[in-house]
């Protein structure tokens, strides 16, 4: 579980959020909408560790991860998988050195095993025979399945995904989605998903977290989101 209290960050002299709380519950999707530049990202990047709050505390797993010495911290990312907007995919490697990378880096599976499991976790994404491909050979929707299968490649038990559908067309925004969804109800791994693609947040249905004018305005299941009156979420809504 990831429960976060009292968050508050500031750039400058300008705060991106205060008083945020939120619980992220095992298993379950949840998913961070609202208007860009609300900090959603911001959001998610205090879950990694990677931006220090002003105030407030983020635990994982039972672990105050702004309290963690370095390599706990370490650690405790590792459960953590992160699937950014643009892919980030080695562009000198081919799919298999770009799939197969972490395992490199943090096991010491053999070179057999590394290609069983690159095989899998790309079978799981629906890519079949692009093992030798680069990055440049490949459609914005492969690269993005690609990019998943790498960063479910060390079977995290949480991944967040930010702006999955962004940039692509309709049909391949739903794939993507659809992969999302199918990815969850296989490996049981809680899910996060930041959006503000109406498309996609009908397709997940996961418990819905809306970040508004530095606050969270809405925290609740899909259902009791799309039936809200608040002029906020209506306008959202639209
Ligand atoms: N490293 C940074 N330095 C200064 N301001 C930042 C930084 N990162 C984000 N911001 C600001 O924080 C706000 C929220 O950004 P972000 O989380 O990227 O929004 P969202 O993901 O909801 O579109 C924006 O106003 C953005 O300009
Ligand atoms: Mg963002």
């Amino acid at each position: 579980m990831i429960e976060v209290k009292n968050l508050a960050v500031k750039f400058g002299e300008q705060y991106v959020f205060s008083n945020i709380d939120l619980t992220i519950k095992e298993e379950l999707i949840t998913t961070i909408v609202g208007q860009s530049g609300t900090g959603k990202s911001v959001l998610m990047k205090c879950i990694e560790g990677l931006v220090k709050p002003v105030e407030g505390s983020i635990t994982i797993d039972g672990e105050k991860i702004f309290q963690l010495k370095k390599q706990q911290l370490n650690i405790t990312r590792k459960k953590l998988a992160m699937l950014f907007q643009g892919s980030a995919l080695l562009d000198s490697l081919n799919v298999y050195q770009n799939v197969a990378l972490p395992l490199f880096e943090h096991t010491d599976l053999s070179e057999t095993a590394i290609k069983k499991e690159v095989k899998e976790k790309l079978d799981m994404v629906g890519l079949e025979g692009v093992l030798t491909k680069m990055p440049s050979e490949l459609s914005g929707g492969m690269k993005k399945r690609v990019a998943l299968a790498r960063a479910i490649i060390l079977k995290p038990k949480y991944i967040i995904y930010d702006e999955p559908t962004t940039g692509l067309d309709p049909i391949m925004a739903e794939e993507i989605s659809d992969l999302i969804l199918k990815l969850h109800s296989q490996s049981h791994i809680t899910s996060i998903i930041i959006t503000h693609d109406m498309n996609c947040i009908r397709k997940i249905k996961g418990n819905i977290v809306m970040l508004h004018n530095k606050k969270i305005v809405f925290d609740g299941t899909y259902d009791s989101f799309i039936n809200e009156k608040s002029e906020i979420i209506r306008g959202f809504l639209k």
